[in-house]
């Protein structure tokens, strides 16, 4: 039998019934890699970043570059100041001293809205989904420069019905890449707890950014999304964004990063690769000791991880696929909708 002839029988399963494994960005720093290393393409570049609140020294950052075109986990211990750090650089706190660029232009002053314009944007740990508006009217929201919203441009409808046409076209396709499309006209409010990060993290993509930061995007998530999730932060990158996320799941960072940045007491106490970063012995100290059941000597690619892994939750392995995973996350979610 030719090799190009498949009978029934031996044809491969259909596609989209597992995970396709997708490659890890290396070769991002240059020289060592220790807290402050630089980066072959930096995307972000921050030099004495502090921040304090009366006597607590949240954020002292001393030099940090985060690395274009890939993804990069900022783990630490609660306290440690990823929040802080997050909202400083996209202009939602002032900091104390410091300078940082992006896309090798100054933000430090600069405004939250300005600097989402830029192509920066992030969503929150607690998820700020406007509940009195319908999950389209929170889409459109996540728009840009819209004509209508100009006072006199307001004033004449054929300025911006083309365009509120176009915004609306665009968030239907984001809202069925999220899975959210038939929830459209349903208010965020109704949506549970994954659904509305799902909606943030929809949102935010309405700015067509060049860099998205997340911070604790799985937090709250029914396990059963988490796949979808993860995958869906893989294809930003895929898109040619570059993407910045805090995550306590050491399963998801080793998963998705291709860099981790370790925060502790406001610093960067260590940077590297997931796999090298959680051997680090600094590291386990920091932050890892608290989390012992993690076998951190398994280092696994992306899909061995799925597969079989003893950190994984047991009920997540049992379903392997995917799309299993993603039918599955989104009924129960519904389903647990409906109990309420
Ligand atoms: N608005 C604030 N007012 C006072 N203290 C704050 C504020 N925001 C953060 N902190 C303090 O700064 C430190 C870092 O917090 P945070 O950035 O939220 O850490 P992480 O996100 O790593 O858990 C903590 O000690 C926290 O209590
Ligand atoms: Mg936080």
């Amino acid at each position: 039998m030719s090799s190009n002839s498949t009978s029934p029988n031996d044809a491969p399963p259909a596609t989209g019934s597992a995970p396709i494994p997708r490659a890890k960005t290396t070769g991002l720093h240059v020289g060592d890699a220790a807290p402050g290393v630089a980066k072959v393409d930096p995307i972000i570049v921050a030099d004495g970043v502090r921040r304090s609140f009366g006597g607590v020294t949240a954020v002292d950052v001393e030099h940090l570059e985060i690395p274009r075109g890939a993804i990069t986990a900022l783990i630490g211990p609660n306290g440690a100041g990823k929040t802080t750090l997050f909202n400083l650089l996209t202009g939602f706190d002032q900091a104390d001293h410091g300078t940082w660029s992006f896309e090798g232009k100054s933000l430090a002053g600069v405004p939250a809205y300005k600097v989402a314009r830029r192509g920066l944007v992030r969503t929150f740990q607690l998820t700020k989904a406007l509940g009195l508006l319908t999950v389209m009217d929170n889409m459109k929201l996540g728009a840009q420069h819209q004509r209508g919203e100009k006072f006199w441009a307001g004033m004449i409808p054929a300025l911006w019905r083309s365009q509120d046409a176009e915004i609306g076209d665009r968030a239907m396709v984001l809202l069925k890449k999220f899975k959210l499309d038939a929830k459209a006209d349903d208010f965020a409010a109704s949506l549970s707890g994954g659904q509305r990060k799902l909606l943030e993290m929809a949102r935010s993509l309405m700015t067509e950014p060049t860099l998205v930061m997340l911070d604790e995007p799985m937090a709250g998530v029914n396990p059963a999304l988490t796949q979808s999730l993860l995958d869906k932060i893989l294809d930003l990158k895929d898109e040619g964004m570059t993407v910045l996320f805090v995550e306590h799941d050491m399963h998801m960072v080793r998963h998705i990063a291709d860099w981790v940045v370790v925060m502790a007491e406001g610093r960067i106490v260590a940077e590297g690769d997931p796999t090298t970063v959680m051997r680090n012995p600094a590291v386990v100290d920091a932050y890892l000791g608290a989390h012992q059941e993690l076998d951190l000597g398994v280092v696994t690619g992306r899909i061995s991880v799925i597969e079989a892994d003893p950190t994984t939750n047991a009920e997540a392995s049992a379903a392997a696929a995917a799309i299993t995973l993603v039918n599955d996350g989104i009924a129960e979610e519904e389903d647990e909708e409906k109990g309420r």
